[in-house]
């Protein structure tokens, strides 16, 4: 039978911990329950309307503004296994409800190769392609071979391969055209035997340095990317927030080169023919880092993650999110747009 409550708080399934309340919660850990959460009566009433449904994984990239009156889906469907192997690679298979860190300790710990830029992110397999997650210099796109979903409206299982997801910068078909229509049930990753690595991003090659790691196995890359992202990002379960709340603005060569003229110190990664700006680095500039608002804030040792230091609500942190689109707005003529979903 799938487990269902009604009206309760969503509290603990949120990163930022904020409390609203939803009017139905299924958690779903097998995707045998679909048949059941396509009949109960609360999905029923939706008649179509999908708005009214929220398929969330462990709640670590929404905020939520107040009470959510649909129906949520918790997806809870665990289970990893080997589907191919070779001598050079190796496919996978993991339920999305599998927690990403846990992907990465599986793959890690057999030395396969693809994954290891990518621990520590919070949230689950599942929400990986959704917002095709990344970090250090990877992105969850680089090792997806396929997502298997099942269409809700159609009732029809979907195998997406790669290049039908859409993949771009925190970017999928499934924040579009699938929006809300589909429950993704497993994510098939290829990884290697053989590897190399990627140090280039961020302090990864310091922190080898550092320990004196000079060919580093994939465990030492994993090890050294999760004590970066200890050292700057807040922990969740000790201060609430969802990593990024803005994502990274990607803006054209002469509109870069107007700003290089106005702002002597500003940097970029380039992008084709594009230049991705930190937005950590405009937010600070506009004078918000490690700034706060009552119950919410800009970390003070990562602006571009708000945080909830207590009991915000989601409308404080979005109010205090449009300051800072406001100010950068102001100051750069730059809109940043927002990374976490709001509900
Ligand atoms: N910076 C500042 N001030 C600061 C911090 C950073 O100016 O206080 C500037 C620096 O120039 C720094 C640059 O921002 O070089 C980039 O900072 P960082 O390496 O911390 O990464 P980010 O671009 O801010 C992105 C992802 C993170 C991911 C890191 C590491 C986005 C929206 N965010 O952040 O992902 O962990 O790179 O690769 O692309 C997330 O998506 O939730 C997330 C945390």
């Amino acid at each position: 039978m799938i487990d269902y409550c009604r009206n309760i708080s969503l509290r603990p399934y949120n990163t930022f911990g904020v409390d609203v309340m939803a009017a139905h919660l299924f958690h779903l850990k097998s995707p045998d329950q679909l048949q059941e959460l396509l009949d109960f009566p609360a999905f029923k009433e939706m008649s179509g309307n999908m708005s009214q449904l929220l398929v969330m994984g462990q709640g670590s990239n929404i905020l939520f503004t107040g009470d959510f009156q649909g129906v949520v889906v918790r997806n809870e469907i665990t289970g990893i296994r080997v589907i191919d192997e070779d001598e050079t690679s190796v496919v996978i298979e993991a339920g999305s409800g599998v927690i990403w860190n846990d992907l990465v300790d599986f793959a890690v710990s057999r030395g396969w190769w693809g994954i290891e830029n990518l621990a520590l992110i919070p949230g689950t397999v599942g929400a990986a392609p959704v917002q095709n997650i990344g970090a250090y210099g990877a992105e969850a796109a680089d090792i997806i071979l396929q997502v298997r979903a099942f269409h809700l409206q159609n009732r029809e299982w979907l195998v997406l391969e790669n290049s039908d997801c859409g993949f771009g910068y925190r970017d999928s078909i499934f924040k579009r055209e699938l929006r809300n229509k589909t429950v993704i049930c497993s994510v098939v990753f290829r990884l290697s035997k053989k590897g190399r690595p990627r140090l280039d991003y961020s302090g990864i090659r310091e922190e080898l340095d550092k320990k004196h790691v000079s060919e580093p196995s994939v465990m030492d890359i994993s090890a050294a990317v999760a004590s970066v992202r200890m050292s700057k990002l807040p922990d969740p379960a000790i201060i609430g927030n969802a990593g990024s709340f803005f994502k990274n603005p990607v803006v054209s060569e002469s509109d870069y080169r107007r700003l290089q003229g106005a702002f002597a110190g500003i940097k970029a990664h380039r992008q084709g023919d594009q230049y991705k700006i930190p937005a950590a680095w405009l937010i600070e500039q506009a004078g918000w880092k490690g700034s706060r608002e009552g119950n919410t804030g800009s970390y003070e040792k990562q602006p571009l993650i708000l945080v909830n230091y207590g009991n915000a609500t989601g409308q404080e942190i979005l109010s205090f999110s449009e300051k800072i689109q406001e100010s950068v707005f102001t100051m750069f003529g730059i809109i940043l747009e927002r990374e976490v979903n709001v509900r």
